[in-house]
């Protein structure tokens, strides 16, 4: 175990004022899949994540939840770990940046820091985004130019650390070690960043109470980035990170909002310590949504957990890693994704594993065939299988994934096209035939075998039961992939149990029953609203009213007053795609202008809706509806036995817009 290579890498340490979304899933499953990666090429691997648990946020955060913060800070940590363990992520090290070990090494970084020369005391007055836990360059009154959101004007006793000290360090670290910073889009912009002039940092509070007291000096607390930075080292012994040998980090690994926290304070901050730097920071680009970037504040999050408990964890594994290429921005679409299981992992993967399984089962008594010789189409698939060994070794040592996913269901494609090329159900019962479709099966049961190891970083829960499947000993994380070649399935192996790999699903099904946990999760409690009439199942985003019923409950007019109802106006109006019951619509109400999703779809023309002016439900819950926010609904009477949907609107009068319904 000793001489085994080291290698450490980390996620983002994430906030615990909200729960993970899939953008943050992001970040973790990339590691995750890293870190697999990595021991299956024989290193010695720590993976650390964790939880940023300090700030004015959290501060507030739990104030609002009526609790103490540490109460707050721990039920979240525990979430964000519970989910972490459902998507298979393998941390070894969850830090918390409330763990005692890591404020000892926050202070200790902070004294080494001092007595270095390096940190001096002073006052700051700035606008202050609580956001982004930083000071912004702007003026009072203006918002944050990073997230758009308001800033506070704070004036505060502080110890700054000696950033500008480091600009000519840092820039000659840059240039001695070129791949500090990737992608290189993000070195740049770090590169001309530290070029145009470094201002000094203030590096604690005094305005923050929870927070990693600073020893000796207070009510200064440490400022969030100085702290959570830290945990970096925290978890790998912190001031004795010599003893455990993790340090420094092999890469750090981020979203690229917070690439100059990485890139420039962490480094400095180091230097400043004496301490050796990170090898290397990736940053990824962003999940969009919409072509805006997935975030609670925007209020366009996708939860992982709907997607895991409908088409499991591997499925989204797969679908984050094969849709976005690394280091881009990337979509994200219940359609493709939906689309992508069907296609990549029930109809490729799945497919292929369950029918070379049922055809040894069947022609060779569940025992891998013995090959004959092989003849050209056998060799020109083992030739391929070869050569995406060693080209995914290097696709995932430079973190392209979708490139070494792309090659590796190019593999499974060329398997199926050489099933059907060689058809080996129709082959007979002469030695001759029998011989080669023994060959033909033992060449598609390595072909799988191969692929099996080669996507298990990506795929872990799968692959492991295909790698049983196949009879294959141990568990396909401890196949050593520098040893992995062409021609080691051996034959008379029995295959072992088989197992639901992907069942197919149908889409708009899948997407439904999604969007439903989704909408479940995100219900606030009760605001009381009385129930509305029952809407046809089409007319999500509509309240159609129901057929009479025989003994209607009655509601006092107190009730009934809770349902705001307001004359709008429709603006836009357009199909959703993957959603033919569904028209997306933006709808003035007077005071604003709403998305709301109808479903309406099949009984309206998009274009001949504009300008019509309709009733409103304008205090409803949010909701998603295939992904797209809806926030109001439309009324609408449900006719016939079908329940047509026919929009409740005022052709007889002019009214305003915005006015009430009473
Ligand atoms: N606590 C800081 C990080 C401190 S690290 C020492 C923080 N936390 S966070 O909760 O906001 O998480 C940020 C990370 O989550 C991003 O850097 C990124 O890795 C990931 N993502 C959050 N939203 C994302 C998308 N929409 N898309 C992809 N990743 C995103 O910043």
């Amino acid at each position: 175990m000793t001489d085994k290579r080291k290698y450490y890498l980390t996620t983002p340490i994430y906030y615990t004022n909200g729960l993970p979304h899939i953008g943050h899933t992001y970040s973790t499953i990339v590691c995750d899949t890293i870190r697999r990666y990595k021991r299956m090429r024989g290193y010695d691997v720590v993976m650390t994540t964790g939880t940023d648990e300090h700030g004015v946020n959290v501060e507030r955060s739990a104030k609002k939840a009526g609790v103490p913060e540490s109460e707050f800070v721990a039920k979240m940590a525990a979430e964000w770990r519970a989910l972490w363990d459902e998507l298979g992520v393998q941390g070894d090290e969850f830090i918390r940046t409330t763990d005692l070990k890591h404020a000892h090494t926050v202070q200790w970084l902070f004294k080494q820091c001092r007595e270095n020369g390096f940190v001096y005391p002073g006052h700051y007055t700035g606008q202050y985004c609580i956001y982004d836990n930083a000071y912004v360059d702007v003026k009072p009154g203006e918002n944050c130019p990073d997230c758009g959101r308001s800033t506070e004007t704070v004036t505060e006793a502080n110890y700054f650390f000696k950033l500008s000290a480091f600009q000519k360090p840092l820039l000659q670290w840059y240039a001695k070690h070129p791949d500090f910073i990737q992608p290189e889009a993000r070195r740049n912009e770090v590169l001309s960043f530290v070029e145009g002039g470094l201002r000094d940092l203030s590096i604690t509070r005094t305005t923050i109470r929870w927070g990693i007291p600073v020893p000796g000096e207070e009510p200064h607390v440490f400022y969030v980035w100085f702290d959570a930075l830290t945990a970096y080292l925290s978890a790998v012994g912190g001031p004795q990170y010599e003893k455990t040998g993790f340090w420094p980090a092999d890469v750090h690994l981020v979203g690229k909002e917070i690439i100059r926290f990485h890139a420039v304070y962490w480094p400095a901050f180091l230097m400043a310590a004496g301490l050796p730097l990170p090898k290397q920071i990736w940053a990824h680009g962003w999940l969009l949504m919409d072509s805006t970037k997935m975030s609670k504040s925007l209020g366009n999050v996708v939860r992982p957990r709907p997607i895991v408990h409908v088409l499991g964890m591997d499925a989204l594994r797969y679908y984050l890693l094969r849709e976005t290429v690394f280091g881009q921005d990337g979509n994200f679409s219940y359609d493709a994704l939906v689309q992508r299981y069907n296609s990549d992992l029930a109809n490729g993967l799945g497919n292929l594993a369950s029918r070379t399984a049922a055809m040894i089962e069947k022609n060779s008594g569940g025992k891998i065939p013995k090959p004959a010789a092989l003849q050209p189409s056998d060799s020109a698939l083992a030739t391929q299988a070869q050569a995406a060994i060693g080209d995914v070794v290097e696709q995932y040592d430079n973190l392209a994934f979708s490139r070494a996913l792309e090659q590796i269901w190019s593999l499974i494609a060329a398997t199926d096209k050489y099933l059907t090329t060689e058809h080996p159900w129709s082959l007979g019962e002469s030695d001759a035939d029998q011989q080669r479709r023994a060959t033909i099966l033992w060449t598609t049961a390595e072909v799988l075998r191969i692929a099996t190891a080669l996507t298990h970083p990506v795929l872990p829960e799968s692959t492991t039961k295909v790698w049983s499947l196949l009879g294959q000993p141990g568990q396909p994380g401890s196949i050593a992939l520098d040893n992995l070649r062409w021609g080691q399935l051996v034959p008379g192996t029995p295959l072992g149990k088989s197992q639901a790999l992907f069942p197919r699903i149908e889409k708009a099904e899948a997407i439904e029953r999604m969007e439903s946990m989704e909408n479940e999760a995100q219900k606030q409690p009760s605001p009381a609203v009385a129930p509305m009439p029952a809407s046809t199942p089409a007319a999500s985003g509509t309240a159609a009213a129901a057929a009479p019923q025989a003994t209607p409950e009655k509601i006092g007019i107190e009730d009934f007053a809770k349902v705001e109802m307001r004359v709008g106006q429709i603006k836009t109006a357009e199909r959703i795609v993957g959603a033919d019951k569904l028209l997306k619509l933006t709808v003035d109400i007077g005071t604003e202008i709403r998305q709301i999703c109808a479903g309406i779809a099949q009984y309206y023309e998009p274009e001949k809706l504009i300008g019509r002016k309709v009733a409103v439900v304008v205090n409803l819950a949010p909701r998603k509806l295939r992904g797209v926010e809806s926030n109001g609904m439309i009324v609408a009477a449900s006719v016939g036995p079908e329940g047509r949907p026919v929009l409740a609107g005022f052709p007889d009068e002019d009214v305003e817009i915005g006015a009430r319904l009473k």
